[in-house]
């Protein structure tokens, strides 16, 4: 019997409790699953790629058929790389649909091979992005159940560190310099 393999590609910065929704569901339909996190220079990101492989990792760990990878360049040469069949996409709402479209299309254009699959997470979480999420968190407001437990608490380490750097308080640790550049410029 063939065997559907499928990537599941974003930023995951940081990754949600509408993400793991996602990849449960996708677990379910393809025999196996790669989240691949993008790594993208150009972005300034709050989690290094390694820290949201980690988080990935240990949120799909319980998943047999479901394992984490990052890739750079484009999405549909990496799903040939690693012989995918299918690209999964989630779509929330309707605003999500023109550029999820676009996005499917051009992938269509450049490898007519793979398809893409859209699938809806709960509607609970219809509302919910990385970047709420890191606007949330960052401003003090409770991210509770909309990330998984570990996520949060790497969230609250981040706005901590910066909490230090920019109160201009002597910190005991060595913080990573990502966050406090980030910090520094959001004046946190
Ligand atoms: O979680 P995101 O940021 O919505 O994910 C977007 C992602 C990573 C799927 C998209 O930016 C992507 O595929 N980037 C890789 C480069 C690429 O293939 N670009 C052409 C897409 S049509």
């Amino acid at each position: 019997m063939k065997r559907i393999k499928a990537i599941y590609p974003g930023s995951f910065d940081p990754p949600t409790n509408g993400h793991l929704d996602l990849i449960e569901r996708g677990s379910k339909i393809f025999d196996e699953l790669v989240v691949a996190i993008l790594r993208n220079p150009e972005k300034d990101p709050l989690f290094s790629v390694a820290d949201r492989r980690k988080m990935l990792e240990s949120m799909t760990s319980s998943f047999e058929n479901v394992s984490v990878d990052t890739f750079d360049g484009l999405t549909v040469d990496y799903a040939l790389r690693v012989g995918a069949q299918a690209i999964l996409r989630g779509i929330r709402a309707i605003s999500d649909y023109e550029y999820e479209l676009q996005m499917a299309l051009m992938n269509r254009k450049l490898q007519p091979a793979l398809e893409t699959v859209f699938m809806m997470p709960a509607e609970k979480y219809s509302y919910l992005s990385s970047r709420l999420v890191r606007e949330v968190a960052q401003l003090g407001g409770s991210i509770e159940r909309l990330v998984p437990d570990l996520v949060e608490q790497k969230l609250r380490e981040k706005i901590d560190v910066a909490h230090k750097f920019t109160n201009g308080k002597p910190h005991a640790g060595k913080a990573p310099s990502e966050a406090k550049s980030r910090f520094r410029k959001k004046r946190l």
